[in-house]
């Protein structure tokens, strides 16, 4: 674990409540996890439901939470309740699937645009000092292949914050929306805000999401794990910036008491391009033997590219410390050392087939 503590910025939050919306999930809990570290209250709000099997308890959310409410972002008088109490929001809830999303885009639309709406109106109306938005890398579109923007170095894209910002899936269309949405509620305003567009996270304790072809960390470690080949869509030769759930958890709380990251869109990615074959040949090294399969390209999943960084370091004085291969040992490491990781549907026959 990255040592959050050590970052004198930091002791703002001493003390603080912090409301972390989407607290329950992978990057809310370690969120929450570091922001108990440094001091501050941490304060979930969660429907508990992103994952067909329990990970609360893996997740540890109840252990570093000072309180943790079962609810839903659109629940207007709960949400209401719990940011008139808090000092800082980082809203991090979210219909989280590229693929979910698309099968599911009213279910997109309810949590991601009218959930950010019900907590914006809450947080505009009240004496929170900062709301961070977590958004993502997708709004940038499809890499190489989008027209009229960014850097394309080697044939690989280069995304930096001022570009032209063109989503391909459900999933980016709502995060872009509520990008919008908390600029032009609170730009002007007394509450400050800053947007974090994260690029691809992973790290344990990440659990694959049935029909997902995101998170390909657990996906291929809990595969090669179990004696399955290695799916590779498109061949694998689409590039993902990886950036560990540690790096990710620091960098946001940084967005919530940095000066200069204030009203700003920052990138939270390290700047490396990687393929997903390289990423399958990782974690193939710690299962000799693992077989890859080529599959086709999944609608809505981009080609891809690598952050521009210059802001996370200028803006939040942040950069990431987990290199991929650490990061995929550790990955490795914890599956092998944790009884029960594996969910079952991952073994059913349906998943198998897949
Ligand atoms: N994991 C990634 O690679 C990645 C990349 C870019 C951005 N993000 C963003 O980071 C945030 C966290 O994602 P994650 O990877 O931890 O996913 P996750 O699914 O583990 O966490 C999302 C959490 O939000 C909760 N949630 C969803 N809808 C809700 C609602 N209507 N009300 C209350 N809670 C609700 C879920 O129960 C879940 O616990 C999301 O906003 C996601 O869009 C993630």
């Amino acid at each position: 674990m990255i040592d959050a503590c050590s970052d004198p910025r930091l002791r703002f939050l001493d003390g603080a409540t912090v409301l972390v919306t989407g607290g329950g999930g992978l990057v809310g809990s370690r969120i929450v996890a570091q922001l108990a570290r440094v001091g501050a209250r941490p304060v979930v709000l969660d429907r508990f439901d992103a994952y067909p099997h329990p990970v609360r308890d893996r997740f540890e959310v109840d252990r570093h939470a000072a309180q943790v409410v079962l609810g839903d972002v659109r629940e207007r008088a709960t949400v209401r309740w719990l940011v008139g109490r808090a000092d800082f929001v980082v809203h991090a809830a979210a219909y989280a699937d590229v693929a979910a999303c698309t099968r599911r885009p009213s279910t997109a639309f309810a949590a991601n645009v009218h959930g950010t709406q019900t907590v914006l109106d809450a947080v505009a109306d009240s004496a929170v000092k900062r709301l961070v938005f977590v958004s993502s890398a997708s709004v940038y579109g499809d890499g190489a292949r989008t027209e009229g923007g960014g850097t394309v170095i080697g044939g690989i894209s280069r995304f930096s914050e001022e570009q032209p910002l063109t989503p391909i899936s459900v999933y980016a269309n709502t995060k872009l929306w509520a990008e919008h949405q908390v600029r032009l509620m609170l730009g002007g305003t007394g509450t400050a805000y800053s947007i974090v567009r994260y690029f691809s996270v992973y790290g344990e304790p990440q659990v694959p999401k049935p029909g997902s072809h995101s998170w390909m960390v657990p996906w291929m470690a809990m595969s090669a794990e179990t004696g399955r080949p290695l799916r590779l869509n498109g061949g694998g030769h689409q590039v993902r910036d990886m950036v560990h759930v540690d790096d990710i958890a620091r960098a946001t709380i940084l967005a919530l008491v940095a000066e200069a990251a204030a009203g700003q869109t920052v990138n939270v990615g390290t700047g490396v391009a990687t393929s997903v074959r390289r990423i399958a040949e990782l974690i193939a090294a710690h299962y000799p033997g693992t077989a890859f399969v080529d599959t086709p390209m999944p609608e809505g999943d981009p080609r891809g590219g690598f952050a521009d960084t210059r802001r996370a370091g200028d803006l939040l004085g942040w950069q990431p410390v987990v290199a991929l291969a650490d990061g995929i040992n550790r990955y490795v490491a914890w599956l092998k050392a944790t009884p029960g990781a594996i969910p079952d549907w991952f073994t059913a026959p349906a998943a198998l087939a897949a």
